[in-house]
């Protein structure tokens, strides 16, 4: 993602009130625009987009299609599990991390069969804000820059495209990520740390799997072609090295091995 710092005053007052759950952008000191006439998208970065409110009203996400409530929740999820399992993480961003994924848990797949409940569509909106505060602090990871690439080039949805690629990232993370999701399992309620980390990791990226599968997430990017994946490891590589505080840096070698598994 391209990073402009191109606002340098304070904007008038910014009240944000998210219509999804979510990109968290009503946390978040990032904004997308887009250009409607050639299709491009320009990501903004400032301090000033922070909005000075944020209206979490569940009543404004209940019209959304459960394509979109799965893709926008398997984001949120994906912003939580990386700000956590990253190295910018600090004990603030680490509970709201927590609390996101836990929430996550509990909830997205509740919210997707049954799109007219308030109360899963609320804690939705709530667990996306809480991944906002941990990753606008805390970053991203592998993950995102992959997406970014691909829709960049594919024109794939974000949240799709993460809820997909996530579980491969995490098992391509192995040890440098382990300790992080036993946390995870045992904070969710997944497991108990008698079970060792290695099992615990295994449990928490199978909980994102069974999710994915419930909510009819495809575990392959039918739109990546095989011509393709050079650029895609390009720009992602470039993206993330050294920017992103990821647990363990992936070379050319690592990066190529994981956008192949993503092919159909
Ligand atoms: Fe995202």
């Amino acid at each position: 993602m391209k990073h402009i710092t191109a606002i340098r005053k304070p904007m008038p007052l910014f009240v944000a009130v998210p219509t999804t759950a979510g990109t968290g952008s009503e946390s978040t000191a990032g904004a997308v625009i887009t250009n409607a006439n050639n299709h491009s998208k320009y990501p903004v970065v400032s301090l000033f987009l922070i909005p000075q409110y944020a209206v979490l009203d569940e009543t404004l996400t209940i019209g959304l299609p459960k394509d979109v409530t799965a893709y926008t929740g398997m984001d949120a999820l994906t912003h939580a599990v990386e700000a956590y399992i990253g190295e910018f993480g600090t004990a603030y961003t680490d509970e709201e991390a927590l609390k996101a994924i836990k929430m996550i848990f509990e909830n997205l797949e509740q919210a997707y069969l049954h799109g007219e409940n308030l109360e899963y569509r609320r804690n939705m909106l709530v667990a996306s804000n809480y991944a906002a505060n941990a990753f606008t602090r805390a970053h991203v990871g592998y993950v995102h820059t992959i997406s970014h690439a691909l829709s960049a080039i594919y024109n794939v949805g974000h949240g799709k495209t993460n809820a997909i690629i996530l579980p491969y990232m995490l098992e391509h993370y192995g040890k440098s990520a382990e300790g992080k999701l036993a946390q995870i399992a045992i904070y969710t309620g997944l497991g108990k740390e008698e079970e060792g980390q290695e099992v615990l990791a295994k449990k928490v990226i199978k909980r994102i799997k069974d999710m994915n599968e419930k909510m009819d997430i495809p575990s392959k990017v039918e739109e990546l072609k095989e011509k393709d994946i050079e650029l895609v490891v390009n720009k992602a590589l470039k993206e993330g090295n050294p920017a992103y505080p990821v647990p363990k840096i992936m070379n050319r070698e690592e990066m190529d091995e994981i956008v192949r598994e993503l092919l159909n």
